[in-house]
């Protein structure tokens, strides 16, 4: 089996790329870090790539004149590993719209919120305050707007009426971990095509477990 070549973009913790590496580490997944990239020196991240014995590399945006320049760094790097797959991991940077576009349909990111609800920061406060019987995350192609994209798979996950921001974080934290692999699984099979649909871009998945294949909804 040939693996698909991903690189792990991080700038922390690192616990979805622990997803990824332990899904790597199952003998049938199809699909294997190439490198795992950080743009902080001190990311959390980094110690568990070090430990699984994977390529890591830090690119220290603070280094950088400017975006482009940053990204240019990024580029030469990912493309180097032979990676055919981003996968932005709590990635914390604005990327820009030419690298965007050249890894666009090649690049996916994960977000903790049902999108297109709550893009941006401070997602599970955003939820709670809504009232929201239910929030989760999402992974989806990067498009240049932020959290913007055609989404490939989805968790919900129930809010609880005594939750705080860090109990529902933690609880979608476990359904992140658990779509990631999912979605980079689905890619790595050749199952997921951007179409045109209505105007609209969507991500189709085929195959025989369609579309069951694209959501996760634990009963937490
Ligand atoms: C995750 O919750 C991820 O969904 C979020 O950052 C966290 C990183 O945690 N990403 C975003 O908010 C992107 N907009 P991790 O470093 O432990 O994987």
């Amino acid at each position: 089996m040939e693996r698909l070549k991903i690189a792990v973009l991080i700038s922390g913790r690192g616990s979805n790329l622990q997803a990824l590496i332990d899904a790597c580490a199952q003998p049938d997944f199809p699909a294997a870090i190439a490198l795992v990239l950080s743009n902080r020196p001190d990311a959390f991240g980094l110690a568990r790539a070090r430990q699984a014995g994977l390529p890591t590399r830090v690119i220290d945006h603070k280094a950088f004149a400017d975006r482009i320049a940053f990204d240019a760094e990024l580029d030469t790097a990912i493309t180097g590993s032979g990676a055919r797959l981003v996968c932005l991991a709590g990635f914390m940077r604005l990327l820009t719209a030419s690298f965007v576009e050249r890894w666009r349909d090649r690049m996916i990111n994960i977000h903790p919120s049902l999108l297109p609800a709550f893009p941006g920061l401070h997602t599970h406060e955003r939820a709670i305050a809504a009232g929201c019987r239910f929030s989760g995350c999402t992974v989806h192609f990067v498009r240049s707007e932020m959290d913007a994209g055609p989404i490939i798979v989805q968790a919900a996950v129930p809010t609880h009426p005594d939750d705080d921001a860090e109990r529902l974080a933690a609880r979608i934290l476990q359904a992140e971990h658990r779509i990631y692999p999912m979605a980079v699984r689905l890619i790595a099979e050749g199952r997921v095509h951007v179409e045109l649909v209505d105007g609209a871009e969507r991500a189709v998945v085929s195959g025989a477990a369609a579309p069951r294949a694209t959501l996760f909804n634990p009963d937490a």
